[in-house]
């Protein structure tokens, strides 16, 4: 659609945002040319809502990989226009017992929140779930990308295996395949893009990991849906719970995950 501020598309299997480019500026997401557009396959590229589960189910390998919640059809609640000029959109999905509301706006900014609720009438236990905003961004070149925002965090490189890994004080930078999961990250992360002259903005509430990938050469090969070439262009950084900070609600509780993204010029070296 185009709103006046900015071009999104939205597509009700996964209620997966798949477009958003601000009003005279690059897109911001990044789609795969080989991805599956098919009923019941997962979607490659854009925002992909990883939901109940994060990667491999925990119990059951014949479960899809990053939930079932970006497989099944989401149902339009609600659409509204923004302050900003730009189109809201509600979208609901059923994952009994709990309740998923997704928002977005597509604004000059783009705007996503899932809410998920465990109502009062389930059986008196706990839930626990993971979820996750799989955000794919457009970026001009991955060799000479940075991420600002994670430096002071310990992570988890998970290529090859589960290495944790302390906190260097510097921007990530890729230099190979990249696959990090980061708990108990707060604050804006930004992705400096020299080659497309712009940063990305993501603020991010109601939210404790950041995961980032890029799969580099061999695993693009080794996916059916992601084009061998495709790799310099993209880069995933993912507001998520996931892992020791999954969620647990309580019949009666909601949780809220949010996530701002918005452009920003990149001020010119000298
Ligand atoms: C990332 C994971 O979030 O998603 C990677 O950290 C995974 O390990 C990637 O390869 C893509 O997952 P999928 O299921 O969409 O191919």
């Amino acid at each position: 659609m185009e709103t006046g501020v900015s071009r999104g598309a939205i597509f009700l299997q996964g209620a997966h945002v798949t477009e958003f480019q601000p009003a005279g500026q690059q897109p911001v997401l990044w789609m795969s040319s080989s991805s599956w557009l098919e009923e019941g396959k997962p979607i490659r590229g854009g925002v992909p809502i990883c939901f109940p589960w994060f990667g491999p189910h925990p119990t059951d390998p014949s479960q899809p990989g990053h939930g079932n919640a970006r497989l099944l059809p989401w149902e339009v609640s609600g659409a509204a226009r923004l302050s900003d000029g730009g189109v809201g959109l509600e979208l609901r999905a059923d994952l009994s017992p709990l309740q998923a509301l997704f928002r977005v706006g597509f604004g000059r900014s783009l705007t996503m929140e899932l809410t998920v609720e465990l109502p009062v009438c389930s059986p008196p236990a706990p839930v626990r779930y993971e979820e996750a905003f799989h955000t794919y961004f457009s970026v001009g070149d991955i060799h000479q990308v940075s991420v600002e925002g994670l430096e002071k965090f310990d992570y988890v490189d998970t290529v090859g295996g589960r290495t944790e890994k302390k906190a260097d004080g510097k921007p990530l930078r890729f230099a190979s395949e990249t696959d990090l999961i980061y708990q108990q990250t707060i604050g804006r992360c930004v992705i400096v893009d020299p080659a497309l002259q712009r940063r990305i903005l993501v603020d991010r509430a109601g939210s404790q990991s950041t995961v980032v990938w890029n799969p580099w050469i061999a695993k693009s090969i080794r996916m059916p849906d992601f084009g061998d070439h495709e790799w310099p262009g993209m880069m995933c950084l993912e507001t998520a719970n996931v892992g020791s900070s999954a969620v647990v609600l309580n019949p009666g509780q909601v949780h809220v995950l949010r996530t701002g993204i918005s452009t920003a010029p990149l001020p010119k070296q000298n």
